[in-house]
């Protein structure tokens, strides 16, 4: 989703803006451009594609100021274009935002018939030409912005800069994020503590509503009600160097090679030093819940429903899955004494959100599993429990995914102990697996020479399909969901025992289909599945431990090797081998792994 950075301060503030809009790439843009005020005068430089452009402009025509704005743009109202690039711009005033204003063409209509001339298809450039007009009143550049956004409807997070007031800039809050930052004689705004991170170590994230005015010295906030208010600082946990993807090549492996150590702080935060889950940092008294719903959406969603299995199979609690775009329009009848679990890597997705408001309406509790600490899901949830998978920059998910399942599955043993429908031994057997998770998965990524192998023979696919059963369906869903995203080759999950009903029919000697097949209780029906895809020529890549692929490699094409274990912790090991897959794929195929087309990493409108 589009990214937004200003800055002023005591120095030229064009080359941090440049540094920050690279640090936005990873939340996925085609366009982007920087505007500044330079001797009451506003210039800008807007460019298509990489931030690379953007700075060869810079370079050729260079633009020094203390002053300025910038914006990564993925596209909304209008096609990716110069004319559509942020900053939006009159002769007064400069503005980034992100989010979508929805009464746009109304505000259009009206601004047209007063005379001002659009220059782009974008809805953002409305609420340039409205500031404009009230700046003509006579107003400061305060009070116009505010009597401008009274007449928005939607979401925004922006960034505003004048041509008269070169000691001033504005930001806004209503629905996207944005976070203020101060160091050395500048002060800064952005979308996220990452677009900050190399220059403030504290963060203040603003609430809707807010305006915020910043000078070179001062930061004055104003809440919705126009009262100024003091919002709290938080550490910027995000340092410059953790959002660096050395030694690796891209940050999605760097982001699957991080995952041992990922899980590994995620569990030993819910556990005590003597081996117990931390009853203290998980507060629901399960016996209590009588439905816990589950609501996020994509990669987050698949966590949610792997953790069915878990809250259903081990605690006994009945749990309702829905993906948050569907489930916030669908009026759903929501059980009392429910928990809605909310799931999220970015605390931002905006279906999640309208979906937890629903939810909240309805009565329920919300506990949300967050990777970023102070986002919005995580600042209006009841409980948060933190993942602690640190940035991820990739737009695939992979150590967020792995990491929010590790919560899920220590939050479903602690509902089983608490309601007494697991065994002492059974659960010390699945916690000492979670711990021993890291040493497995790095085994598991071991075999990513042989993964690549099996790449090259698949990437001219057309088509791909994933098979599991039980809690390793849900991994098939994620397997493919990998694939399409990066490698843009078609892939659709489907749970093994479904194939006689309809997709076998698509069974060829071209298509790969993948499946997870552990030596657990359901291995006899999966290699029955396996039999009648190898019956009809097709080609198997079979994903099992040592011991299924003594049984059943001769049927496949290709294999991959799995460890063995603990049934609960499969689906957080087997999904590292799909994830390698789908990385070697694009690869393979020429694409760009961390920034796929049309893909933004936090989806911050609908
Ligand atoms: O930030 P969130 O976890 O709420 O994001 C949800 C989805 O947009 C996200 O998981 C998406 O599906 C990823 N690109 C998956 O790799």
């Amino acid at each position: 989703m589009c990214g937004i950075i200003g800055a002023i301060g005591n120095k030229n503030i064009v080359p941090t803006l440049i540094e920050s809009l690279k640090r936005l790439e990873y939340r996925g843009y085609d366009s982007a451009g920087i505007a500044a005020v330079v001797n009451h005068d506003i210039q800008r430089r807007r460019t298509v594609g990489k931030i690379s452009e953007l700075a060869n402009s810079l370079a050729s025509s260079p633009i020094e100021s203390n002053v300025g704005i910038g914006h990564t743009r993925w596209a909304t109202h209008g096609k990716p274009s110069v004319a559509n690039a942020h900053p939006h711009a009159s002769d007064t005033v400069a503005l980034v935002h992100n989010g979508i204003i929805e009464n746009h063409s109304s505000l259009r209509h009206d601004l047209e018939k007063k005379g001002y001339v659009f220059s782009s298809e974008t809805d953002t450039e409305t609420v340039v030409h409205l500031i404009t007009d009230e700046l003509k009143k006579g107003k400061t550049p305060l009070s116009a912005v505010k009597d401008a956004l009274k007449q928005l409807e939607g979401s925004f997070a922006f960034g505003i800069i004048f041509k008269d007031s070169p000691d001033t800039l504005i930001g806004a809050k209503k629905g996207s994020p944005l976070a203020i930052g101060k160091k050395d004689g500048c002060v800064f705004l952005g979308s996220d503590a990452i677009a900050l991170s190399a220059e403030t170590n504290d963060v203040i994230y603003l609430e809707d509503g807010d305006v915020v005015e910043l000078n070179e010295n001062s930061i004055t906030i104003y809440d919705k009600n126009d009262k100024i208010v003091e919002r709290e600082l938080h550490k910027n946990v995000i340092s410059g160097d953790s959002v660096g993807k050395d030694p690796y090549a891209h940050f999605m492996l760097k982001e699957i090679y991080e995952q041992p150590i990922a899980i590994s702080k995620t569990f030993a935060s819910l556990m005590t030093s003597n081996r117990n889950i931390d009853a203290a940092k998980i507060p629901v008294d399960w016996s209590r819940i009588s439905k816990i719903t589950i609501l996020a959406c994509g990669t987050a969603s698949y966590a949610g429903l792997v953790s069915k299995y878990w809250f259903e199979q081990l605690a006994r609690i009945p749990v309702e899955y829905d993906v948050a775009s569907e489930f916030r329009y669908r009026e759903a009848a929501m059980a009392k004494d429910g928990l809605t679990i909310v799931i999220s890597q970015s605390g931002e997705t905006a279906d999640t959100l309208a979906a937890m408001k629903y939810a909240k309406e309805q009565g329920q509790k919300i506990l949300s599993i967050v990777n970023v600490l102070h986002s919005s899901i995580a600042r209006n949830s009841d409980i948060v429990i933190p993942t602690l998978a640190g940035a991820e920059i990739g737009v695939a998910s992979t150590k967020a995914f792995t990491t929010q399942l590790t919560v899920l599955l220590m939050l479903a043993l602690n509902a089983a102990q608490n309601k007494n429908t697991i065994s002492r031994n059974a659960l010390q057997e699945t916690l000492a697996a979670i711990s021993d998770l890291p040493a497995k998965i790095e085994a598991a990524l071991q075999e990513s020479d042989s993964i690549k192998e099996i790449a090259e023979k698949i990437k001219s696919a057309n088509s791909a399909l994933y098979l599991g059963r039980g809690s390793l369906f849900p991994i098939a869903l994620e397997g493919a969901l990998k694939l399409k995203e990066i490698s843009y080759i078609h892939a659709e999950g489907y749970p093994a025992g479904e194939m006689k009903h309809g997709p076998i029919a698509l069974v060829d000697e071209h298509m790969p289909i993948v499946v997870l097949a552990p030596s657990d209780n359901l291995f006899d029906k999966t290699a029955s599945n396996i039999q009648e895809v190898a019956a009809r020529n097709g080609k198997v890549i079979l994903v099992s431990d040592t011991e299924g692929y003594k049984k059943l490699s001769d049927k496949a094409a290709d294999s991959i090797i799995v460890p063995s274990a603990n049934k609960n912790v499969l689906p957080i090991l087997y999904v590292v081998s799909l994830q390698i897959l789908a990385y070697w794929c694009a690869l393979k195929r020429g694409n760009d792994v961390d920034q796929p087309r049309n893909l933004a990493k936090s989806v911050t409108v609908e």
